[in-house]
């Protein structure tokens, strides 16, 4: 049994922010953040779009991505939308506080009437997350077969504009894989597709990146004036050490346990949170950092959409070519982590 990417999709915001336009309303500058993050620029929703718009764009795409790539039988997003057994979103920047999921607002705006819906909520680890609990929802029940898995963030609106250790990390955008089953008695069957998935987290760090406001610990109170919008919460230090950490050992984990060369691996795909975290971690695994993909130069940290984000850029420009072996690697708030291998 395999469980195939057969279509990829992205939707990012057309207003691009720059660094210099930041710096021109507050203290910070190109250089520091282009030295400091590897970051240059930011896509920023317009006002009213949420983040099921962005979600349900970037999975009509992946699904028009399978149309065009001749991989299904239907022949348009909305009768392909019909066959989707459930939809797995991860966002830290859902439409509503608690509910209704994002997810359900996704399959409305796709029209999937038959696809079940849920959302995941661990931060940037989120695809990551999704990827594996989508695959082992198929795997679990023989009447599934496909899945939609999407990422999507919003992350301008709990962004503090005035802070500038922390807003110039983020910008919003979408990025979504539709996924298939495929039972086949071929005795390559289980060498393609999604091979193996690492997930963990520690919770001892829950408070390193929070949005402290509105939960159950932290309710809104009647009468209370609200005097700043509430944004992310992050001590930066302990975050980076944090990632640098279980990037390298998530890698080395699935180098090690499935065998691989390092020759052998195409690209290793991560979370797009800051250059340095990368470059820290290949100097630690002693990969060099070409076999890394690097997009937050235009993106920034879109969180649980940078990975799906790369995904689509990578398959649509042509640079992953059948068979090819990846590995995707995040974290994230929680804290949490994981990583994907996925043979293309
Ligand atoms: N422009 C100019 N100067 C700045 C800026 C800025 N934007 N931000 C901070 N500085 C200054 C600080 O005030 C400090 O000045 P000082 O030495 O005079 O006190 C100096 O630069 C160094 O500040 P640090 O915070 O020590 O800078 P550091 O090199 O640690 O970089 C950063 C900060 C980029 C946030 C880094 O810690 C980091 O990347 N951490 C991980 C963040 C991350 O990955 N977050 C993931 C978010 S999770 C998610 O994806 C939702």
């Amino acid at each position: 049994m395999t469980i195939e990417i057969i279509g990829t999709g992205r939707s990012i915001p057309p207003r691009r922010v720059s660094n210099q336009e930041l710096a021109d309303r507050i203290d910070t500058s190109d250089e520091w953040i282009r030295s400091h993050t590897g970051i240059g620029n930011r896509h920023i929703a317009e006002e009213g779009v949420a983040a099921s718009d962005l979600g349900a764009d970037a999975a009509r795409e992946a699904l028009l991505c399978a149309i065009d790539r001749g991989l299904v039988t239907e022949k348009t997003p909305e009768e392909l939308a019909l066959t989707v057994d459930l939809i797995v979103l991860s966002s830290a920047t859902q439409d509503f506080f608690s509910h209704p999921a994002t997810s359900c607002i996704v399959q409305h705006l796709l029209g999937a009437k038959n696809a079940a819906a849920m959302d995941i909520t661990v931060a940037c680890s989120g695809f990551i997350y999704g990827l594996e609990t989508a695959a082992a929802m198929l795997k679990a029940d023989f009447r599934r077969k496909r899945a939609l898995v999407i990422g999507t963030e919003v992350l301008s609106r709990i962004t503090n504009w005035d802070d500038r250790s922390n807003c110039i990390l983020f910008g919003d955008g979408a990025g979504a894989v539709l996924i298939e089953k495929n039972d086949t008695s071929n005795q390559n069957a289980g060498q393609t597709g999604l091979l193996r998935t690492i997930l963990g987290s520690d919770g001892s760090g829950w408070e390193y990146l929070i949005l402290r406001r509105g939960g159950s610990r932290n309710p809104w109170k009647k009468g209370e004036v609200v005097e700043e919008v509430p944004a992310i919460a992050m001590n930066g230090q302990a975050v980076y050490n944090f990632a640098v950490g279980v990037i390298t050992e998530t890698l080395a984990r699935i180098m090690k346990e499935e065998n691989i060369a390092l020759e052998d691996l195409a690209l290793v795909i991560p979370h797009q949170a800051n250059a340095r975290i990368i470059q820290a971690a290949a100097k630690r695994l002693k990969i060099p950092e070409e076999k890394f993909y690097l997009n937050m130069e235009e993106y920034a940290n879109t969180s649980s959409a940078s990975i799906p984000i790369a995904l689509d850029e990578l398959n649509r420009s042509g640079k992953l070519k059948k068979g090819d072996l990846i590995i995707t690697v995040g974290f994230g708030g929680g804290l949490t982590y994981g990583g994907n291998l996925i043979r293309w």
